[in-house]
């Protein structure tokens, strides 16, 4: 856990993730004393925001130590230990639902979705937010170990290309409207490092991007999906 919430840490006041929040969080309609699931929380952030916005926000997570940590940053804040496919809430108690960074984690994300359509009241939101692991643009002299990496990454994880499925896994779940983005995320100094960390230990071909970033050559673009639908 430590190791993903530094990098959350790291990423999380980048100007470009406070947008894409904020973007979330617009797409989600009136906040003013609805009440929001953020499954997926992690560290808590998105749910002081929102509270911030009038909501009353729950943030669940399926890692007690991840909620434990939301629950010291955030002592206003409600959170709970709890799966994005069985949330701890009752059917048509939300009216938002959020999912950032999550699905590809999950061997069956359209549980997830199902779950977000139950927990929802009719013409409630939902928007998910997330990358597509088999897309990452990095800069390398080393382009076929850069790409066999980027794949063995993606192969790593139990929904690597969930993020094209958004708008088909929401339609599929009876949601209607759907509103879809393709944000870009540009890293052009050495906070790519931590970004790539999670991508590889290979020492070898990081330091070549550590090399980069000192000589102001490191590029690496990650495009994010956010797709918002209506139960
Ligand atoms: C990459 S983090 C993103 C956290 C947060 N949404 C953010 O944007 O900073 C993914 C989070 O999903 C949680 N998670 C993984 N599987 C889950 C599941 N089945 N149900 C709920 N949370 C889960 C992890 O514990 C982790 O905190």
């Amino acid at each position: 856990m430590s190791s993903l919430l530094a990098v959350l840490d790291a990423i999380e006041s980048e100007p470009a993730a406070v947008a894409l929040r904020g973007r979330s969080y617009e797409l989600l309609g009136d906040l003013s004393g609805r009440t929001v699931v953020d499954a997926g929380c992690g560290s808590g952030r998105a749910v002081a925001e929102l509270a911030q916005h009038g909501a009353h926000a729950v943030g669940v997570d399926l890692d007690p130590d991840m909620i434990a940590v939301a629950r010291r940053r955030w002592p206003a804040g409600e959170f709970h230990v709890g799966d994005a496919a069985e949330l701890p809430l009752e059917t048509g108690s939300a009216t938002c639902y959020r999912a950032d960074k999550v699905l590809h984690l999950l061997d069956d994300p359209a549980r997830a979705v199902d779950e977000a359509r139950r927990v929802l009241a009719p013409g409630g939101r939902a928007v998910l937010i997330g990358q597509d692991w088999d897309l990452i643009a990095i800069d390398s002299d080393q382009s076929e170990t850069t790409r066999r990496l980027v794949h063995a990454k993606a192969d790593s994880l139990p929904s690597p290309r969930v993020a094209r499925r958004y708008r088909n896994l929401l339609l599929d779940a009876g949601f209607t409207d759907p509103v879809v983005e393709v944000h870009t995320a540009m890293f052009t100094d050495d906070r790519a490092i931590a970004v790539l960390r999670r991508i590889t230990d290979d020492e070898s071909w990081l330091a070549e991007q550590a090399e980069r970033a000192r000589r102001n050559r490191i590029f690496v673009a990650v495009p994010i999906f956010l797709v918002a639908a209506r139960r």
